[in-house]
């Protein structure tokens, strides 16, 4: 078992810090940090650009102001032996070429085309290597890369924003902007950090939401969009609407109508056939995420649901709920207001969704509870 000093610690969480820069840029692959050290001193350090490449070893090796031979490297994540062709060499391959002498990573990349072998590259080489330090930290970070590895399908968070009393609109329907500007922008870094937003017909055709990353909170840009998708099990979108202008969308459905799907198509939106669930006659949401969790070959990590009641309701029924993000705001709007989740009425009180509080916090004039659903 590696036993490490308190520079290292220091380096790894520097590179955690640095990781960060590429959450949602880097997608669909994991958002990684490097930090290269030697003699105490941070050589170079680098994160997973957008859309993947270059990988943060990459950026970390070229961003030296030194020469990194016996150099220290602190990744957070098992550097690649991907045999990447015209996408530039493997991290490992870089990094046995720098004649880096000693690599400290947090975790083991369970992806196929890597797998251990990066690090098995490193050892043959010869370089130090020790794996498993602040590992806690980067699965948190990477969590939702590494659950679509692992299970196939993306991480999938809830967003809903109610009251104290946990309605989210009155009973006649009236329901925008219940939370505060602060909380809004909030709405706006989770999607900058997804990739890819999921609504229903139903908030489409009520609302209709852009689902676009604009408004930031302050320091952040926006440098890039995720993908928009729309479950619309009988093809309601109506043209004009938002989510269909602009490209970047994809509308998941069970319709055979193949014309009306020829028009969207032509119009630039993507369309996704989606099986259907034999009991209920409809789309089957958890084969519906296996499908994104391969989308176009390279799959999405973390979907963010921004939807109504009742498709909230329909994934959590279906399992597939990880994490819900609550934003409560300070009001009460009373009896006969509607819901968050269209679930059914409960007999026993063990039938109940369990969740853990990771996070509250306060967002402006709101409060924003992170839970996790408890896994059976
Ligand atoms: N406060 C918030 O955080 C928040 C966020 C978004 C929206 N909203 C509000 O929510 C309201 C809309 O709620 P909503 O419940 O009508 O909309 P929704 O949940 O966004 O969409 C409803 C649609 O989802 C579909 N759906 C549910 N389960 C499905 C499944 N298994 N397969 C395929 N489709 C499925 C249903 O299709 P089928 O008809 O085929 O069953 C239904 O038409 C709006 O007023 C909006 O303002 C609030």
């Amino acid at each position: 078992v590696a036993v490490f000093s308190a520079e290292d610690y220091a380096m790894m969480a520097r590179a955690l810090q640095v990781a960060e820069r590429g959450r949602g840029i880097a997608s669909p692959n994991p958002h990684v940090g490097c930090v290269i050290v030697k003699g105490g001193r941070i050589l170079g350090e680098g994160h997973t650009r957008l859309g993947g490449r270059p990988h943060a070893e990459a950026e970390a090796l070229a961003a030296c102001t030194g020469s990194p031979e016996g150099a220290t490297v602190y990744s957070t994540l098992e550097p690649c032996a991907l045999h990447a062709g015209s996408r530039g060499p493997a991290c490992s391959d870089l990094l046995v070429a720098a004649k880096v002498g000693r690599v400290v990573s947090a975790l083991h990349d369970p992806f196929h085309g890597v797998n251990g072998a990066g690090h098995e590259r490193l050892r043959a080489a010869g370089i130090e290597l020790d794996i498993g330090l602040m590992e806690a930290q980067a699965r948190e970070q990477l969590k939702a890369f590494l659950h679509r590895v692992e299970r196939g399908r993306p991480w999938v968070t809830l967003k809903v924003a109610a009251s104290l009393d946990g309605k989210t609109a009155l009973a006649n329907g009236v329901s925008q902007w219940i939370t505060g500007a602060a909380a809004r922008r909030d709405v706006h870094r989770m999607r900058a950090a997804a990739c890819a937003v999921l609504t229903g017909i139903g908030t489409a055709l009520v609302d209709d939401p852009a689902l676009t990353v604009r408004d930031l909170p302050p320091g952040m840009t926006v440098e890039r969009q995720p993908l928009r998708i729309l479950l619309d099990s009988r093809l309601e979108a109506r043209d004009g609407m938002k989510l269909l202008m602009g490209g970047n969308t994809l509308i998941v459905t069970s319709s055979a109508d193949e014309a009306r799907k020829q028009v969207l198509r032509d119009q630039g939106v993507a369309v996704m056939q989606a099986p259907v669930e034999a009991i209920k006659g409809k789309v089957d949401l958890a084969a519906m995420l296996q499908q994104l969790g391969r989308y176009q070959e390279r799959g999405l990590n973390h979907l963010l649901v921004e939807a109504g009641a009742r498709l909230n309701a329909s994934l959590l029924q279906a399992g597939v709920v990880d994490e819900i993000v609550f934003y409560a705001a300070p009001s009460l709007l009373g009896d006969g207001a509607r819901g968050l989740f269209a679930l059914p009425e409960l007999a026993r009180l063990e039938d109940r969704i369990a969740l853990d509080i990771g996070d509250v916090r306060q967002v402006g004039a709101d409060l924003r509870i992170t839970a996790q659903l408890q896994k059976p």
